[in-house]
């Protein structure tokens, strides 16, 4: 097994882990095990959400598993997320001060004195939005959070924080695979300092959110292979969620012990320039796992 460590730089100060355990979908009762499992095997960076309802669990998985790896606070980089309100769900938007409460609050549920990352979950905050991006910045300048981004907004949405004369966030999770690239998005990221955090980008998996019940806005056209990932995967000796997962600084979500030690097993190939390109060639334009204008996705 070659554990994945490269780190990617997110500021001047911070450098984020390539690959991050992801735990959307993972309940309060089984996150506390889940994270404690993934920081054995490897994983040195946590992604949840307040919107996820594990933080607490979340929260109690790192400290365990700090502690039986022998590790300092430091060593995990943490990420969570403001829920920033949504209109179309009859929620309040949260306003700046709101936004910093429910800051103290992810931090309170967490059991940290700061989290390396914290994230406005989307864009849907209207009238307050960049309200909430003020109090993200004041989060930042207290040292609570060590960098601040925003999760799931367009060009527009970055430049209306341009426009406001504010600082850019350091990051812009998004949902990014070889199904959804968005070069646009990405190349005026790139011109602005803005680093790409990438989710559900085991989206192609034919087997990827497919049990009944599970939250995925998946066609039966997607659960489809064509074969192509699956010969790619097979001539470098990985599974397509490897290959996969090589591409970019991803989240992956297992409960799965098999499958999450393979997920931070990448440090063994190197995708060539030929497979790149065919990579680049299977943009399918929108994303699948959460469209932002869909109301009905809870992510
Ligand atoms: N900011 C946002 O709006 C946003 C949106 C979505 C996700 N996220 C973050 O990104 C993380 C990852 O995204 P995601 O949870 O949507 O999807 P994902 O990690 O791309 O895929 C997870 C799914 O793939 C399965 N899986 C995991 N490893 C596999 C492997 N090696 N082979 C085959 N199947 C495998 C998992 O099932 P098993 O558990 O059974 O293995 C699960 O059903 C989330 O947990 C969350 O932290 C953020």
């Amino acid at each position: 097994m070659t554990v994945y460590q490269q780190t990617f730089p997110l500021n001047r100060e911070t450098a984020i882990p390539a690959v991050g355990f992801g735990t959307y979908l993972i309940s309060q009762e089984d996150a506390k095990e889940a994270v404690r499992a993934a920081i054995l095997n490897g994983y040195r960076h946590i992604d949840t959400a307040e919107v996820y309802e594990n933080e607490e669990s979340v929260g109690a998985g790192i400290r365990a598993g700090i502690a039986e790896a022998g590790l300092a606070r430091e060593d995990i980089f943490v990420t969570t997320k403001l829920w920033q309100g949504h209109a179309a769900w009859g929620q309040k938007l949260k306003n700046e001060e709101e936004t910093v409460a429910a800051f103290n609050g992810s931090l309170e549920r967490l059991g940290l004195d700061y989290v390396d990352l914290y994230l406005i979950h989307a864009p849907h905050g209207g009238a307050e939005r960049l309200n909430q991006w003020r109090g993200l910045l004041e989060i930042k300048r207290l040292g609570k959070a060590r960098s601040i981004g925003v999760s799931n907004y367009s060009e527009k949405h970055l430049e209306e924080i341009k426009a406001a004369g504010l600082p850019l966030p350091d990051a812009n999770q998004i949902e990014l695979h070889p199904w959804s690239q968005k070069p646009e998005l990405l190349a005026y990221m790139k011109e602005n300092g803005i680093a790409p955090i990438a989710y559900s980008s085991l989206a192609p998996l034919s087997t990827w959110r497919a049990q009944p019940g599970q939250d995925s806005a998946k066609t039966e056209a997607m659960k489809i292979s064509d074969g192509v990932l699956a010969a790619m995967a097979a001539k470098y000796g990985v599974t397509e969620a490897q290959l996969l997962l090589r591409w970019g600084a991803v989240l992956p979500k297992s409960l799965n012990p098999e499958r999450m030690r393979q997920n931070i097993d990448l440090g063994g190939f190197v995708i060539d320039a030929a497979d790149l390109a065919s990579l680049k060639a299977m943009d399918r334009g929108d994303g699948i796992a959460w469209s932002i204008g869909d109301p009905t996705h809870t992510d």
